[in-house]
């Protein structure tokens, strides 16, 4: 018999235990590593947003941005992206010639990236990034807007966009389709598509649909992100 055989497998039994340990250690660490990040760079600016209002940065791939380049092709004037994040389709827009592009954006990192990217593009005096809450800006004057954002906020969006939009407004949304309207045009595929909408024939399609919920919910949320954010 081999009387070493308990010391090993206790002694490998305390091994397996150290490396699990280790392991959970750095799964905790990681953890953390990752909130704080979340917390530090990607949220700061959205503290007094409501949480169903909140919508994470997720860039537009590259064949997004080709597709809701292609759905604007033909227009011109200023453009503006809501919720821009690094600022890659208000980049892309004035490159395509826009004469003017501005992107909203809550988070003050980004906003410092997408001037960043403009500014190595040489591009810093002809585009803009405002950091502003999406929810309080007038669109009253916009005839080119584009959006991804996610679905959860559209509707929200989608009532904002029919209360304040221009007839002859043209809106392409990446990703996630606006709920209720109609498109006139789709480009792509899967997570790449984008989604055009003519303001004018999207009033005269659901006329009906133009009217105020009647619980008065949406109206309400819209009234509230009018406050003052910070
Ligand atoms: C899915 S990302 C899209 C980024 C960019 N438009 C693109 O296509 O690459 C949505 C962006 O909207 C921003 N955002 C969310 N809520 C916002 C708000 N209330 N006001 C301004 N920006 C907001 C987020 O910080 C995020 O950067």
């Amino acid at each position: 018999m081999d009387d070493d055989a308990p010391d090993d497998a206790f002694s490998e039994l305390k091994t397996r235990e150290l490396q699990r340990w280790d392991v959970a250690q750095i799964a905790v660490g990681t953890g953390l590593a990752v909130y704080a990040m979340w917390v530090g760079l990607l949220q700061p600016g959205f503290r007094k947003v409501p949480l169903r209002l909140q919508v994470p940065y997720i860039p537009a791939s590259r064949a997004q941005v080709r597709n809701v380049m292609a759905l604007l092709r033909g227009r011109k004037g200023v453009l503006v992206d809501l919720g821009s994040g690094d600022g890659r389709i208000v980049l892309e827009a004035h490159r395509q010639g826009f004469t003017s592009a501005v992107g909203y954006e809550l988070n003050p990192w980004l906003v410092r990236l997408a001037r960043f990217h403009a500014w190595r593009a040489g591009q810093h005096g002809n585009v803009s990034y405002r950091r502003e809450d999406l929810w309080k800006v007038d669109l009253t004057e916009c005839k080119n807007i584009t959006v991804f954002l996610a679905p959860s906020v559209l509707s929200l969006l989608q009532k904002k966009m029919e209360a304040e939009l221009p007839d002859d407004a043209l809106v392409v949304a990446g990703r996630f389709p606006i709920p209720d309207w109609t498109p006139c045009r789709t480009e792509g595929h899967g997570v790449d598509r984008a989604w055009a909408y003519n303001m004018k024939a999207q009033r005269q399609l659901t006329p009906n649909k133009m009217k105020k919920s009647p619980d008065g919910h949406l109206e309400k949320i819209l009234k509230e992100r009018q406050t003052p954010l910070e």
